[in-house]
């Protein structure tokens, strides 16, 4: 027993935020309104988005739940709540962003198969938790390991919602030991979120967090840990979130070509235009996010009012008060970075962003060229229109 129950239909869902965007029902995915992401450098836990692929788990027991851990171990072991919570608590600010952000965006240009997202299939939040790599040293593998004396190369995750792509199984996921053992990937098992206790949409009661990883890799409502020798073989790192080229499609598919997706490329949008806005002519304030993965900074948001002729820089910045410094100590590693920019506005036009990361990665300027079967990573310069209203003389 691992004191977590999972439901197999919606009726003991918890309760939301109605001023979500709802993109699916049951299984329930939701997204906040665009214009309220950016209000908040950490998004409130009610307008974070919620990604769900089954019936959310319930806690029947909180002092019965445990994580068992398995596989390529010495001695596997059951680790209880009370086990977590004696390892030394880290708070890490990250961005969960799902792999499907922007796919109604890129379903525009040919059809995809997912759940359709606008631009805030992604959320800002303060984790706490216990470190992954003090938990498995706990069990005995040591920190910076690549491999366990038996095989394991992996640690995959393992929750207890009911999935229809696993046919009633559980949603799993894997990352590489090497990542799970270091410490300063700061991957977490989390039990806060904003400094109040984990939500049940969120994972509650242990999730793990994987910064700079797309969001399908930080497993919610854990059950299992288990060291591994391959990566793990479950629907969602071997037949979906998986990043194909623009020429494969349904009939010529081979999952087996691709590798999961780990890192998410260099991102923004802007938040705060609709995909069309009529405003009247003069300031505009062009507001958004931007991220990368692999714990880089951003270097740059540009952003254009002539469709991407012309260029200026966007400001830009994390916490109040603390310059955000792209890689700088006071800066949040995991964490997007908000940007701004004034432009004075005559005429209709089409506003555009792009970001570039400190490893010069920059994003593409078309969806097409990037356009994938199931929709994933829609990374392309974010454009918007803004149609001049003409007050009547
Ligand atoms: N974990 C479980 N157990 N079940 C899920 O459906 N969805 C994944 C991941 N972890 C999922 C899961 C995906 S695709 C994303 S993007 C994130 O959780 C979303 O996390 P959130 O709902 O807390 O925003």
């Amino acid at each position: 027993m691992s004191g977590l129950i999972a439901p197999s239909d919606y009726s003991q869902e918890p309760p939301r935020h109605p001023d979500l965007v709802i993109n699916a029902k049951e299984p329930f995915n939701a997204e906040p309104h665009r214009s309220a992401l950016v209000s908040s450098y950490v998004t409130p836990v009610n307008f974070f988005y919620k990604r769900n692929h089954g019936p959310i788990p319930i806690v029947d027991d909180i002092d019965k739940y445990n994580v068992s851990v398995n596989g390529l171990i010495q001695t596997p072991r059951k680790l209880f709540m009370k086990d977590i919570w004696k390892l030394p608590k880290y708070t890490v600010t990250a961005t969960l962003q799902c792999a499907g952000n922007r796919r109604t965006a890129m379903s525009r240009t040919r059809n995809v198969k997912g759940v359709g997202w606008d631009i805030a299939a992604l959320g800002n939040a303060v984790w706490s938790g216990a470190k992954l790599a003090d938990v498995l040293e706990l069990i005995g593998i040591p920190k910076y390991s690549h491999i366990t004396p038996s095989g394991g190369r992996h640690v995959e995750f393992v929750s207890i919602d009911k999935c229809k792509e696993e046919n009633g199984g559980p949603y799993k996921a894997s990352i590489p030991l090497s990542q799970a053992t270091n410490p300063e990937a700061d991957v977490l098992l989390a039990y806060e979120m904003n400094e109040e206790t984990l939500n049940r949409d969120h994972g509650y009661p242990l999730r793990g967090i994987v910064p700079g990883v797309i969001g399908a890799r930080s497993v919610k409502w854990l059950v299992s840990i288990n060291i591994i020798a391959e990566e793990c073989q479950g629907f969602f790192m071997q037949r979906d979130y998986k990043m194909f080229p623009p020429w494969v499609d349904w009939d010529n598919i081979d999952w087996s070509m691709r590798r999961p997706q780990m890192d998410f490329p260099v991102q923004c949008a802007i938040c705060s235009l609709e995909d069309v806005s009529t405003v009247k002519p003069g300031k505009v304030s062009i507001k958004g996010y931007a991220l990368t993965g692999g714990g880089r900074g951003i270097e740059r948001v540009d952003v254009s009012i002539d469709g991407g002729k012309t260029w200026m820089e966007a400001l830009k910045y994390q916490k109040h008060g603390i310059p955000y410094i792209p890689e700088g100590e006071s800066s949040d590693k995991w964490a997007w970075v908000l940007f701004e920019a004034e432009a004075d506005i005559q005429k209709s036009t089409e506003i555009a962003a792009k970001a570039v990361d400190t490893a010069g990665n920059v994003q593409p300027e078309n969806v097409q060229v990037i356009w994938n079967l199931r929709g994933i990573l829609n990374t392309s310069w974010h454009r918007v229109n803004v149609v001049i209203a003409h007050s009547n003389l």
